[in-house]
């Protein structure tokens, strides 16, 4: 029997799609809260990952090859505060603030005010990272670690070429080579990307679609890279293998287009990122060493969901996408280290239209230190006069 938290409520908000479509297939659906099983965890969600495989699967497309069950509630990754756990699970405690990669979840993904998963799908949120900087990564920084140390087997000294560095994974798999010593070369989308992969701290820096690939690679290895990591394919990189070094490896996450072809001579290793105690542990060491930066290019609510995917379509996105579950956007850091209020363990609180904004405010705050905010929504005692002025609204928070 679960361990529930009395402020679980038994319905939440989360967006499903009743078919496969555009953007606009995502919609608000009112759905039950999942119930965690023995050896799982119930999270409070804070904040989804977005990635092009979530479009991809609202289009219809399947990993397993499997048919889903509708409504599907999308997103692989987030995090959030566990609000219950199974009577199996020893790691975790209600109010942990943890992040999941749980791909395929038959109990529903991250677009949602719940998930239901799996326990080693889940780990503590490690320092430096907020809330709303680990829901943004689970996904794409385990598959860029593990391209870098158990598909490239990086060393201390190689020179690694990474393509579509300034995408979802690059920038991570950017910051992870030079935590393992290598000197990079990050091929990049656009000025801005370049000026963001050095940012990162990428030794050199090009633009893929507009400089000249093959001559920067050959500049920034004489005699040959030893390994590229590659985000996308194409043309920018046949280019780069053609200057890769004989016995030179290539990796690259199964799904990037078109699937490079074998080159005799290049080890080539394509491979999917996994969650696990230890792929977490490892993960956790490294970005709290590297101090890891997650560049967020844009952030929407759980209801701007197909906004998001129009945006995710739109292309030349600048890192990450981010859904936050909660009514208001996940902030941004530098407003959480300025914020000392806190709520009581269970803080009512009623206020006049006049101090909305002071209310949104504070809501924001606690959302942002991942304080359960679920029952934040603002609700109208009284309908507001046409001043906008004088009406009621009631918010609780849990500490
Ligand atoms: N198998 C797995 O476990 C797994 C897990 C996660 C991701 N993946 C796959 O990994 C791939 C990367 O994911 P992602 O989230 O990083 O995607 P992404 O954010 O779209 O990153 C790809 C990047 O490549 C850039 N790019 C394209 N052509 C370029 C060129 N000629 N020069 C320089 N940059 C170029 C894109 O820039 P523009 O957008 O500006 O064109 C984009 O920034 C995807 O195919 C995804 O499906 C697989």
């Amino acid at each position: 029997m679960a361990q529930v938290s009395r402020t679980a409520p038994e319905r939440m908000r989360a967006i499903a799609i009743d078919r496969f479509g555009g953007p606009e297939v995502l919609t608000m659906h009112t759905l039950p809260v999942p119930v965690p099983g023995a050896s799982e965890v119930l999270i409070a969600v804070h904040t989804a990952e977005v990635g092009g495989w979530d479009a991809d699967m609202r289009g219809g497309w399947s990993m397993s090859g499997k048919k889903p069950r509708f409504p599907l509630v999308l997103g692989g990754g987030g995090s959030g505060t566990v609000a219950a756990v199974g009577s199996r699970v020893r790691r975790f405690k209600i109010g942990d603030p943890v992040y999941s990669y749980a791909w395929d979840n038959p109990k529903g993904g991250f677009y949602a005010e719940y998930v239901a998963a799996p326990a080693e799908t889940a780990a503590p949120v490690p320092a430096p990272l907020d809330l709303a900087q680990a829901g943004a990564i689970p996904i794409a920084a385990l598959t860029a670690i593990q391209g870098i140390d158990d598909a490239l087997h990086l060393k201390k000294g190689e020179r690694l070429i990474i393509l579509g560095a300034s995408g979802g994974l690059g920038v991570f798999a950017i910051q992870f080579a030079k935590l393992r010593g290598a000197r990079v070369l990050a091929i990049a989308s656009g000025a801005d990307g370049v000026a963001l992969a050095r940012k990162l701290g990428a030794d050199a820096a090009i633009d893929g679609r507009d400089g000249e690939v093959a001559g920067a690679a050959r500049a920034f290895a004489p005699d040959g890279a030893d390994a590229i990591v590659a985000f996308t394919g194409g043309k920018a990189l046949t280019e780069c293998l053609d200057t890769l070094r004989r016995g030179g490896r290539l990796a690259y996450p199964n799904g990037i287009e078109p699937v490079p072809k074998k080159r005799r001579g290049i080890r080539t290793n394509p491979y999917d990122g996994i969650a696990g105690r230890a792929q977490w542990e490892r993960l956790a060491r490294a970005i709290t060493a590297a101090r890891l930066q997650v560049p967020i290019a844009a952030e929407f609510v759980l209801a701007e969901a197909a906004r998001a995917h129009e945006r995710l379509a739109q292309g030349h996105i600048l890192g990450k996408i981010v859904l936050g579950a909660r009514p208001f956007a996940p902030l941004r850091t530098g407003f959480q280290r300025t914020d000392h209020w806190s709520p009581g363990p269970s803080f009512n609180c009623a206020f006049s239209w006049s101090c909305r904004n002071e209310i949104d405010l504070r809501i924001r705050r606690a959302y942002v230190k991942g304080w359960r905010a679920h029952h934040a929504s603002i609700v109208p005692e009284a309908p507001a006069n046409p001043r906008g002025t004088g009406g009621r609204r009631v918010c609780a928070l849990d500490a």
